[in-house]
């Protein structure tokens, strides 16, 4: 049931990046435990109602390519997805290696000197996913080849039922909250935006800044997951860059006929000061819009004067 004036979004979407995920339980820096990180992330998917059709994670999925470091990420994600019914979509990230990727991820072989780029086509209940590589083999900044630019004009060719995502690792916005990051952007965005024009791309994820950033690319919506692993400080104290353990955090993308809502989900728990137990819900659902409306919007309701105790408040 919506309380209020929208329906139900038609699809839902858990969008993370950057698990940087080391194998034998490495840290970070030596300090930072990704596989907590992503633990808690995925615990808090798992409790979401409704729970979502496909987690994306895109790119950075092992901080150094060890194929134990997929091996562990696929342990970590994928009883998660399926107990909940949801598709996986990996991205490519600066820190992902192309034929390792395709092996421990998509139990795929690339032959010797092939460095195919891993783009693939993820269909979600009609809504149609692109995971697009803009990895660069051997350096941290992004590139789409004229091959992947033609290879997407083809897939978009074909508008899906109900629109397209673009998942890549590199966003195409700027990034004046961390410059130096100018330097590891995707190069000659202006190639993919001639791609873009006219299709039926609704929004585009990306990561890689390790911070939540909003903007638009070509007249398409763009958001940026931060990272489950160390974050991007974007106010730090006279340092260029400044890479920290905290505010880790993923964005929930719920999708409508006309619009996208994200939501930026922090992946630590905090101490909660105020609140209602989730059996209240089936209390409110039960009644009239009115008294929903008395009850709760209502200044001097009794659950705000103090007359009514949670738990049980109604
Ligand atoms: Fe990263
Ligand atoms: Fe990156």
């Amino acid at each position: 049931m919506q309380f209020g004036q929208y329906p139900a979004p038609g699809h839902v979407i858990a969008h993370l990046s950057d698990p940087h995920l080391l194998a034998d339980g490495a840290k970070q820096y030596g300090v930072v435990d990704t596989e907590v990180g992503l633990a808690l992330a995925l615990a808090r998917i798992a409790r979401l109602d409704p729970l979502p059709q496909a987690l994306v994670f895109t790119g950075d999925l092992a901080d150094r390519a060890e194929p134990a470091a997929y091996a562990r990420l696929r342990a970590f994600v994928e009883p998660v997805a399926a107990a909940m019914g949801a598709q996986v979509v990996w991205v490519m990230g600066n820190h992902d290696e192309r034929a390792t990727y395709a092996a421990q991820l998509f139990d795929e072989t690339l032959a010797d000197g092939d460095d195919a780029t891993q783009d693939r086509v993820h269909d979600v209940d009609g809504l149609r996913i692109v995971s697009l590589d803009t990895s660069v083999p051997g350096y941290h900044h992004g590139e789409i080849s004229d091959a992947q630019l033609a290879w997407l004009a083809e897939v978009l060719a074909t508008p899906a039922p109900h629109g397209t995502l673009l998942a890549l690792h590199h966003p195409p916005i700027p990034i004046p909250m961390m410059p130096a990051a100018e330097v590891i952007e995707l190069l000659e965005q202006d190639r993919l935006a001639a791609v873009l024009e006219g299709t039926d791309v609704r929004c585009i994820l990306g990561g890689h800044f390790h911070y939540s950033t909003y903007s638009t690319f070509a007249g398409i919506p763009v958001s940026v997951a931060s990272a489950t692993c160390y974050t991007s400080d974007p106010a730090p104290l006279e340092r260029f860059v400044s890479g920290v353990d905290g505010h880790q955090a993923m964005t929930m993308v719920h999708l409508y006929d006309d619009r996208i809502v994200h939501t930026i989900v922090p992946v630590d728990e905090a101490a909660e000061v105020s609140g209602f137990p989730s059996d209240v819900r089936a209390q409110v659902e039960a009644l009239s819009v009115e008294e929903r409306r008395e009850l709760l919007s209502r200044k001097d309701s009794p659950i705000y004067t103090g007359e009514i105790q949670v738990p049980g408040i109604i």
